[in-house]
């Protein structure tokens, strides 16, 4: 088979790497600190669609009342292949107000290179929030390419693709309440 014909390659939920149990612990304590770090006022909470929404559905129902969370969602899309992005981003779905003056935390599934997170903080900022931070349940630290301040995160993991509780491959996997390694498939 010459290279034009080669099938790309699929990929299956494999092994294991954070189970329900050692995520709904963590997304707790992430949770607990974020309220402990945050004045009162009213905290927007923004979660970037698709991979955040299972995360952030997550972690604000740990938020105490006392926080007075607004949740809003963003859809970006980041040009490049399925696996890889290329930090070009297009915004298809934008907040529903204003951000001027609040205090703002973007939730992200993972961080691979830096380059979606890293534009949309940009873009975040020139609208002027009081305070932008930033959480995230995954870390591929090792891949980072651009610099991003990472306020909160969950879990830093190896350079290694991973699906599951909001993550996907080609649209699937994102209901898997677990986190596992994505396994190549012969079919
Ligand atoms: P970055 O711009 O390279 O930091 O990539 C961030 C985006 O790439 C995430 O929001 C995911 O959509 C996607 N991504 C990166 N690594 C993975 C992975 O292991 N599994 C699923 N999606 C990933």
């Amino acid at each position: 088979m010459d290279e034009k014909t080669k099938a790309a390659p699929v990929y299956r939920p494999g092994r294991v790497l954070f189970s329900e149990r050692e995520i709904s612990v963590r997304v707790r304590e992430l949770a607990e600190t974020i309220a402990a770090e945050t004045r009162g006022g009213g905290l927007l909470v923004v979660g970037i669609l698709n991979g955040a929404a299972i995360f952030l559905s997550d972690l604000a129902r740990c938020m105490p009342l006392e926080l007075d969370v607004q949740i809003d969602f963003m859809s970006i899309s980041s040009y490049g292949s399925a696996a890889q992005t290329s930090g070009t981003v297009r915004v298809l779905k934008d907040l529903g107000g204003d951000i001027a003056g609040r205090d703002v935390l973007v939730v992200e599934d993972i961080i691979d290179t830096g380059l979606t997170l890293s534009y949309l903080l940009d873009m975040l900022k020139t609208r002027r929030p009081a305070s932008l931070r930033t959480c995230v349940l995954l870390d591929k630290s090792a891949r980072r390419e651009v610099a991003v301040k990472v306020d909160y995160r969950g879990f830093t993991i190896p350079d290694a693709f991973v699906i599951g509780y909001g993550l996907d491959w080609a649209g699937k996997w994102r209901h898997l309440p677990d986190i596992r390694a994505a396994e190549p498939w012969a079919g």
